[in-house]
């Protein structure tokens, strides 16, 4: 079992999950606005799965998708992380960064200051040499994330997503990467 990591950011908690948090990440997994770049939203019963499959990870690897929580109100806002990516491209094996947030609490730039803890924690704590990060190619919001942190395109590696359907609305993946050199090159 490995360590568990658990970090901060100046207005966030990037913690393990709890059993209270079922309930607004079931809300967000439904949220047709917050899953328009995904295949389909998440019944109640795939996202109770999805949270024990994110909890299995951190006993495995002690990093994972941490759960976010606002500091000064409690709320839970969503997930940024980490996972190895699971499926064959040319740029496996590699650790993406991932990133979910409720609606009411976009444009804030909480997503970017818990991706900036989590590529602190990536090059530092799991000394990591790259990170890279995917999504489809109208998910712009998630574009600017990568952007705004430091991340850079990679067109040569833009791909098609191998677990969608040939042809799919979602198909099209841009790539971008983040060498540990450069990340501590612009710090
Ligand atoms: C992607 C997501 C996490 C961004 O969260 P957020 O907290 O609103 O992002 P931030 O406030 O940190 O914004 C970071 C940058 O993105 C920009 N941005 C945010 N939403 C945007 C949008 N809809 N269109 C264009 N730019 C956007 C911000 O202006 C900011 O740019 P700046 O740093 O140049 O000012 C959020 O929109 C989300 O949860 N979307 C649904 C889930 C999803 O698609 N996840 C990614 C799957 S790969």
């Amino acid at each position: 079992m490995a360590e568990i990591i658990e970090l901060q950011s100046p207005r966030l908690l990037l913690r393990r999950w709890r059993p209270e948090d079922r309930e607004p990440f079931a809300a967000l997994n439904a949220d047709p606005e917050v899953m328009r770049h995904f295949p389909a939203c998440l019944s109640r019963e795939q996202s109770d799965r999805l949270l024990q499959r994110i909890e299995a990870d951190f006993a495995e690897r002690g990093y994972g998708m941490w759960a976010l929580q606002r500091k000064d109100d409690g709320a839970f806002v969503g997930l940024t992380g980490l996972r190895p990516v699971e499926f064959a491209a040319p740029f496996c094996p590699a650790v993406e960064m991932a990133w979910r947030l409720g609606r009411q609490h976009w444009r804030q730039g909480l997503a970017s200051e818990a991706a900036r803890a989590v590529l602190d924690c990536a090059f530092t704590r799991l000394g990591l040499e790259q990170v890279v990060a995917f999504t489809s190619e109208g998910n712009l919001a998630s574009l600017a994330v990568m952007r705004t942190i430091g991340l850079r395109a990679d067109p040569a590696g833009d791909f098609d997503h191998p677990l969608l359907p040939a042809g799919h609305r979602l198909s099209r993946h841009r790539l971008y990467r983040l060498d540990r050199a450069d990340w501590e090159a612009s710090r």
